[in-house]
């Protein structure tokens, strides 16, 4: 069977600043795996070449066993962003900006799911209010619960969370795992600040000046009291 997702070898940078060295994992369908390691490691740079927004310099990227093209490679994934993209609209359209179409009802179990249904109940104009671009008058927290429900109500085979580092409080984040860990029949790709969220994965790549230097559950990685074994205790 095919990997959904599948880095081969994938060599990257920025101008001519090398990031990622000959990175190579692969997320069958019904795991889920997590990218860890320091800032500025090349965790997000990952999710943006899954998601093309820039080409490897060598290396392939397969979903689902094949070389796919910009759009169809984004109807593939289910994406919340480091830096959630809010549009100036409604939060209603925002959410729905996941799925344009979906009902009423879908909106409000999406943003339930993402635990942002109380907090845009709470808000005079509740689903209407209008935000400004950048999704002005919310916390960050706020933002990326609307980023979350948007990516549930896409509901694509593959769902890439590059976690903000301090934006969720710890309630919500379990609320949310808990959901991650539910979901079934898709690749799950978390980047992950807060280690303890993780420990239930299928796999934890460590990412370490731009190579993946350790893989496994998060068990076997403690006991080779390595890399991740110094960033867990840290
Ligand atoms: N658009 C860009 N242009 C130039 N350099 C960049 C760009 N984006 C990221 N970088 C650099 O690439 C390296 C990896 O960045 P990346 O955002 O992937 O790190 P990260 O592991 O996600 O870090 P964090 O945990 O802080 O989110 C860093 O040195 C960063 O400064
Ligand atoms: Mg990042």
């Amino acid at each position: 069977m095919f990997s959904l997702i599948e880095f081969n070898e994938v060599s990257f940078g920025y101008d001519s600043q090398p990031v990622l060295h000959k990175v190579s994992f692969k997320v069958p369908i019904g795991e889920k795996h997590a990218i860890v390691g320091k800032t500025g490691a090349g965790k997000s740079t990952i999710a943006k070449l899954l998601l093309r927004y820039y080409l490897p310099w060598e290396g392939r990227i397969l979903i689902n066993g094949e070389n796919l093209g910009v759009k169809q490679t984004r109807q593939f994934i289910s994406y919340v962003p480091q830096e959630p993209y809010l549009f100036a609209g409604t939060i209603r359209e925002n959410i729905e900006y996941g799925r344009i179409g979906a009902s009423w009802s879908e909106i409000e179990q999406a943003a339930k799911i993402a635990d942002a249904h109380d907090f845009i109940q709470k808000l005079p104009k509740g689903y209407e209010t209008v935000l400004t671009e950048e999704g002005g008058g919310l916390s960050g927290g706020q933002r990326q619960r609307i980023a979350l429900a948007r990516a549930f109500i896409k509901d694509a085979p593959i769902f890439l969370w590059d976690e903000a580092t301090s934006s969720l409080d710890t309630v919500s984040e379990q609320r949310i795992q808990t959901i991650v860990k539910s979901l079934k029949d898709k690749a799950v790709l978390t980047i992950a600040h807060r280690l303890d969220s993780i420990k239930e994965f299928d796999m934890i790549h460590v990412l370490s000046d731009g190579k993946i230097v350790e893989s496994g559950k998060h068990e076997e990685l403690l006991e080779k009291n390595g890399v991740y074994a110094a960033l867990y205790r840290s």
